[in-house]
């Protein structure tokens, strides 16, 4: 049985043919692939995109789908997560789909069930399904030729695993990526790292824009320091009309978007800005995973 907990756990063949499926989900229509099958989410951290993303797909495949919910679940009694998803495996689900702030835990939960895992996102560790989908939109924009190709990972690269899961599988495809970031987020890493976006504004193919994940930074910083950090952070790598002047350069974003500190308005109304292009082909890679891993 396959998992999907890191992008690692797909080949690069693999990659290629579901991205041959997600081509061909693109319109988003409905099909009964899945007619039968059902489908558990429990998101122990917030989600817009990826939670909607995933039940979305799931029944545009014709599956029934669970949502837990996990504030008024068992685990709020002190049931373990082991647990739950035991339980609910008893139930024979023909997937389960998790998110949580603990890193490494969907890995841990393959030896209590009998269906596919999916990991949604767990904690700064990994995101599978979003560095996928967003290797998708980069190869569909440069029609397949994206080998040798700049891109700039800008934000808080130390708390995201859009970051990571990003960094472990665009260069797998021949991507280079560049890592943008005040000192305090920066990571050690293999790639090139720098604090100034200007510097290289020239060399770039695509900007992927990140969130400053202030929830997982020290809570005891007060609003008005919060409210300034933000504002410093913004003048050095909000993404502008000013900084792409009229440069060919990819825009994305995973969401949720801090509008004006991440990427201004101007911006995000550009039509070189993706960003919605991404959460309409997370729905179609989404379907296309699974399908892989709930018809293998
Ligand atoms: C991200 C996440 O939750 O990892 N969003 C997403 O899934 N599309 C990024 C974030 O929270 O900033």
């Amino acid at each position: 049985m396959q998992h999907l907990i890191t992008p690692n756990d797909f080949t690069n063949k693999e990659i290629k043919v579901l991205f041959e499926d997600a081509r061909l989900f693109q319109d988003l229509q409905s099909n009964n692939l899945l007619n039968g099958k059902l489908i558990v989410t429990l998101f122990f951290e917030n989600s817009t995109r990826t939670r909607s993303s995933f039940e979305i797909a799931a029944k545009r495949l014709g599956a029934a789908v669970v949502n837990l919910e996990v504030q008024t679940s068992s685990t709020k009694k002190g049931e373990t997560v082991e647990d739950t998803v035991a339980n609910l495996n008893a139930m024979k689900p023909d997937a389960i789909i998790i998110r949580h702030s603990e890193c490494g835990l969907p890995a841990s939960l393959i030896e209590y069930v009998d269906c596919p895992i999916l990991n949604a996102g767990d904690g700064k560790n990994a995101h599978p399904t979003q560095a996928l989908l967003d290797l998708f939109t980069i190869t569909e924009y440069f029609n397949g030729k994206i080998k040798g190709k700049n891109i700039a990972i800008v934000g808080d690269i130390s708390n995201s695993r859009v970051a990571s899961s990003n960094l472990e599988l665009l260069p797998r495809f021949g991507l280079n990526p560049i890592l943008v970031s005040p000192t305090r987020y920066q990571v050690k890493s293999k790639f090139k790292t720098t604090t100034n976006l200007q510097k290289i504004i020239d060399d770039l193919d695509i900007i992927m824009s990140l969130r400053v994940q202030h929830e997982r930074h020290d809570s005891n910083t007060l609003v008005q320091d919060l409210e300034k950090e933000k504002q410093e952070y913004a003048k050095k790598y909000c993404i502008t009309k000013k900084l792409l002047k009229d440069k060919d350069i990819l825009v994305l974003h995973p969401g949720p978007v801090n509008r004006n500190i991440d990427i201004s308005n101007e911006v995000l109304l550009d039509k070189r800005s993706k960003v919605l292009e991404q959460v309409a082909n997370g729905v179609a890679v989404r379907m296309a995973i699974l399908k892989k891993l709930i018809l293998q």
